[in-house]
């Protein structure tokens, strides 16, 4: 019912508790006890004893009445589990998606304001103060595990064009998944799934971006890597309206990814590269090996030509 309400409340008119409750076909006590809880969430709204209530300002959270308000997806983001507070949102995803909780289907999204326990690649932490934006995506393709470097890299080119197309701002990717402004770290995508030897059950795909981050706050050991959409913009940003823009280019670029489209994917991704034409140590493990990155495959491969020639492809690894 609040999202009705809410409905009513945008025209940015007063409204008055009979007519909402006309409206919606339950009690004036009905409505003011939702508008209360519309207050307890953040929405600033007055009630003047003849005129009704009146939507002041809605309170900066991402909330998924907030996102899905002119969200046009189809099914990405289309279910939205919010959290203020949560240790990791990829774990919580991990539990939805590994039990096929009902109502958890191809596109659910999970949102957390701030995490106690965000998780990085290879085990880090990651910071996630309020401001940031923490999500992940419950995926059920029916693709071979081969395709999850590729669902990172396309990944990775969604969330430098929905940056680029809200702030103007042109970002970068690290090979394989990081994406950077001045060469900086903004956001961090962490790739998880549970597959068969041919068939992925689930990949869960958590995204982070230091999105209204004060540079202040970045602990000490990330504070010279890392930046935020706010110091760059010396503004906050919207981050409901970079979330939407977000959700919908994904929707885009993984119903391609899943026709086998590839190349455009792999275009772009060439284009946003941070990597390509540099010399570069990738730690692939059990060894470092150097060279010039000089192309991504079909796969989501690096192509790493070392020193004397040889062409090796490495399909996953860090760069150091
Ligand atoms: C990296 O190390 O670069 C990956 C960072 C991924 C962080 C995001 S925030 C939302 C999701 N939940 C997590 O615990 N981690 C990912």
């Amino acid at each position: 019912m609040k999202n009705d309400i809410l409905k009513y409340l945008r025209d940015k008119e007063y409204i008055s508790g009979e007519v909402l409750a006309k409206k919606l076909g339950v009690s004036r006590v009905a409505i003011w006890k939702q508008i209360q809880r519309l207050k307890d969430i953040g929405y600033k709204i007055i009630a003047d004893q003849n005129l009704g209530y009146y939507l002041i300002s809605r309170p900066d959270l991402l909330l998924p009445q907030e996102i899905q308000n002119g969200l046009s997806t189809a099914y990405i983001g289309q279910k939205i589990y919010y959290f203020p507070e949560l240790g990791s949102t990829n774990i919580i995803a991990k539990e939805k998606a590994l039990r096929r909780e009902e109502g958890v289907n191809e596109g659910t999204v999970i949102i957390a304001e701030r995490q106690s326990a965000g998780k990085g690649r290879l085990g880090r932490k990651w910071f996630s103060p309020e401001g940031g934006i923490w999500l992940s995506i419950i995926l059920y393709p029916q693709l071979s595990p081969s395709y999850i470097s590729l669902i990172t890299l396309m990944t990775a080119v969604v969330v430098v064009k929905a940056i680029k197309r809200y702030t103007q701002i042109k970002a970068q990717i690290k090979w394989p998944n990081d994406i950077l402004i001045n060469n900086k770290k903004v956001c961090g995508i962490l790739t998880e799934m549970s597959a068969e030897l041919d068939m992925i059950n689930w990949i869960v795909i958590g995204i982070g971006i230091n999105a209204n981050i004060d540079y202040r706050e970045f602990p000490e050991d990330i504070k010279k890597s890392s930046i935020s959409l706010k110091e760059i913009l010396g503004k906050e940003i919207s981050r409901v309206r970079l979330v939407q823009i977000f959700l919908k280019e994904f929707e885009r670029y993984y119903e391609l990814l899943k026709r086998w489209e590839i190349s455009l994917i792999l275009k772009e991704w060439k284009l946003y590269s941070h990597t390509l034409g540099k010399k570069i140590k990738v730690n692939i493990g059990e060894k470092v090996v150097t060279g010039e990155a000089i192309d991504i495959n079909e796969k989501g491969a690096l192509i790493l030509k070392k020193k004397d020639g040889e062409l090796i492809e490495i399909i996953s690894g860090t760069i150091i």
